[in-house]
């Protein structure tokens, strides 16, 4: 081998070890894997939800999924587009139980079940909260394509916010990747896309 394909041979395994440390990507990368259809979308997660059950995304099979990252301190686009969410299952009446909306929470530490009981139920009674530790988040928001962060925001562990990338993932009823809906996506407009997805065949 060469002196330079040696090199090269280092330079990719450092920058393999790095980005397999570096689970974390910048939201713009994330954003571009999204825009393009870089890499998959979505996957198995385990965690707990709002009523302190354990939940796989096994247990949705069957129903479409809507899934959003967000956290409950989030002062603005979390609660407008879970708003939205509920307004969508409002529309779509009876046929709401055939689809699943799930919070997943990008802030562990402070969104335990007991506190998501107390938030997702003011969207929706169909929302469900999940929660678990952060490194079983870190892997839900990677599959997902989201990119999470916290920022301090003063002085102390209790002053952060989380930075966090806000699309609502719409996933089929085997818990495949269909597309997402940009945050500040209206209820109606979500309807439309939802609808005539109801109506395919079950396979
Ligand atoms: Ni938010």
């Amino acid at each position: 081998m060469s002196r330079a394909g040696r090199w090269f041979g280092l330079w990719l395994a450092l920058t393999s070890a790095w980005a397999g440390h570096a689970a974390a990507r910048s939201a713009a990368e994330t954003m571009d894997i999204l825009m393009w259809n870089r890499e998959p979308v979505g996957g198995p997660f385990a965690l707990t939800d709002h009523t302190g059950k354990a939940r796989t995304d096994r247990d949705f099979r069957g129903e479409l999924m809507l899934v959003y990252f967000g956290f409950t301190y989030c002062p603005d686009v979390c609660p407008t587009d879970l708003m939205a969410i509920g307004q969508t299952l409002d529309l779509l009446g009876a046929d709401a139980e055939k689809v699943q909306p799930l919070f997943i929470t990008v802030d562990p530490e402070r969104d335990t079940a007991e506190h998501l009981a107390d938030y997702v139920t003011l969207f929706h009674p169909r929302l469900i909260g999940l929660t678990g530790g952060l490194d079983a988040i870190r892997e839900a928001a990677d599959a997902y394509k989201v990119y999470f962060a916290k920022v301090a925001t003063g002085k102390g562990d209790a002053n952060y916010t989380v930075d966090h990338t806000a699309y609502i993932y719409l996933m089929d009823r085997d818990g495949k990747y269909l597309g997402f809906f940009p945050p500040g996506t209206s209820a109606e407009r979500m309807l439309e896309i939802i609808r005539p997805r109801l109506a395919a065949p079950q396979r």
